[in-house]
């Protein structure tokens, strides 16, 4: 075993060194403290490994992204959302027998208890999508207090479109349109989705495939905020339905999720205010202006993201069908100029998964309040395999960071006539 040595204050100390199997270097600092009394300082975490996983695996650098070894572009190309839940989940993709019966309990778990259709009743016809989605898959747990995991993750898989779909149908002021056991996964959220109680809905296949795709897309990307944000919960012993909610509530923030609405938002903005793609680049580089290029930039990635080119090809599909979007020239342009401004090329700025995710999205049907939204329905199954993989560890702890104080040091209390 290799080691790494630190100075500290004029003492040696010994490291262990761990090697990931595509040759990730890591120095195993969980002796640190008792040995030498320091801690590490690493906020935003941008260098710390919390855990070793085995789920999906990104080479930054290069714009790799593979889920269980397989390389995300072979995935779009070849699988099924539904396949790649499977694959997530137990490690391997699903024969057909697997995948059969993986579909008919999705399928036989998509209800919602009819007591939850109250609680849409509670909210206000504006609220925002992840705020229902949030609080509605927390009260899963009140359904279900059972603690059958596997059981728990086939409801929760299912039950997650249907609310997403009854949340969009709350927006509008149409009833709720009920799952059907004739359709596949994505079909069925298309028809709660859209589907009146006059005339059924049909989804074409094209749609159906760039569903499928953008959801493969967004069904796991290893230790992100909201996924850090799962196993922290669940590493408190929380239960599945509480601590993916909140990873629903992490994803919700525009420099995570979120971002796709902002996407679609500033385009339209673009678009609105008739200045050129190039005055809102100049805007996002000027740091007080507040203003960034949305769906630019990541924290792992410093070369194009993967999902963003797939999604890109995902639009071509669409759009073929739909008709051109506007807002996809916009964005076009947009990207043409900041992959030539010297200040996105020397900080490798790069549009992420978010920038074309929200103008495919819009294309096939789903309105820009639900884009997060969505993207929390494809995670929820990379949340699952993150947690299963934690808490199937033996050795996992809660999850409890350290800190370096800065503020005062111990002082009394003056009487309150004396301050
Ligand atoms: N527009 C303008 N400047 C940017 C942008 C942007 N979109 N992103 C980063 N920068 C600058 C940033 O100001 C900093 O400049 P400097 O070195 O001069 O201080 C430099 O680039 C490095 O950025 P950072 O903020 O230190 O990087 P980070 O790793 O902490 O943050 C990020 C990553 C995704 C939060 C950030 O790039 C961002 O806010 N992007 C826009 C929001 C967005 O698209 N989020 C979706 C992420 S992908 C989907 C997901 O997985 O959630």
């Amino acid at each position: 075993m290799s080691t790494a040595t630190l100075l500290l204050k004029g003492k040696e100390y010994e490291l262990p060194v761990m090697e990931g199997s595509e040759g990730e270097t890591a120095i195993d600092i969980t002796s640190l403290r008792t040995k030498t009394g320091a801690v590490t300082f690493d906020p935003g975490y941008g260098n710390t490994g919390s855990c070793a996983s085995a789920i999906t695996f990104i080479d930054g650098e290069k714009g790799i992204l593979r889920y269980r070894g397989y390389p995300i572009e072979e995935l779009a190309a070849k699988a099924t959302f539904v396949e790649i839940c499977y694959l997530l989940i137990h490690g391997n993709m699903p024969s057909i027998p697997e995948l059969d019966a993986f579909n008919e309990k999705l399928t036989r778990h998509s209800l919602i208890h009819e007591d939850m259709k109250k609680f849409f009743e509670g909210f206000p016809p504006s609220a925002h999508p992840m705020a229902i989605l949030s609080a509605m898959i927390a009260s899963l747990s009140a359904y279900y207090p059972e603690n059958d995991n596997e059981l728990n993750i086939i409801r929760l898989l299912s039950k997650a479109k249907t609310i997403a779909a009854f949340s969009y149908k709350k927006s509008i002021g149409q009833p709720f349109i009920y799952p059907r056991n004739d359709l596949s996964y994505t079909q069925n959220f298309m028809h709660m989705m859209f589907a009146v109680p006059a005339e059924g809905y049909k989804v074409t296949a094209a749609i159906d495939r760039a569903l499928n795709l953008l959801l493969i897309l967004h069904a796991d990307h290893e230790q992100n905020c909201s996924t850090s944000t799962v196993r922290m919960v669940g590493s408190s012993g929380a239960n599945l339905f509480a601590s993916i909610s909140a990873g629903i509530c992490a994803l919700w923030g525009p420099l995570h999720g979120g971002a796709n609405q902002q996407v679609i938002e500033m385009l339209q903005q673009i678009r609105e205010s008739g200045q050129s793609a190039k005055t809102f680049v100049e805007r996002a580089k000027q740091k007080d202006s507040g203003f960034k290029l949305m769906g630019f930039g990541h924290r792992v990635y410093k070369s194009y993201d993967p999902r963003a080119k797939v999604i890109k090809k995902i639009a071509d599909l669409v759009f073929a069908v739909t008709g051109k979007n506007p807002l996809l020239d916009i964005a076009l342009e947009l990207e043409r100029i900041a992959l030539q401004d010297d200040y996105f090329v020397t900080r490798k700025l790069y549009p992420n998964v978010d920038f074309y995710s929200g103008i495919v999205q819009r294309a096939i049907g789903i309105p820009v309040s639900l884009f997060t939204a969505i993207f929390a329905l494809a995670r929820t199954v990379g949340w699952i395999a993150q947690l299963n993989e934690m808490i199937g560890d033996p050795e996992y702890k809660i999850g409890r960071p350290r800190q370096l104080f800065n503020g005062a040091t111990a002082r009394n209390v003056m009487p309150i006539a004396k301050r």
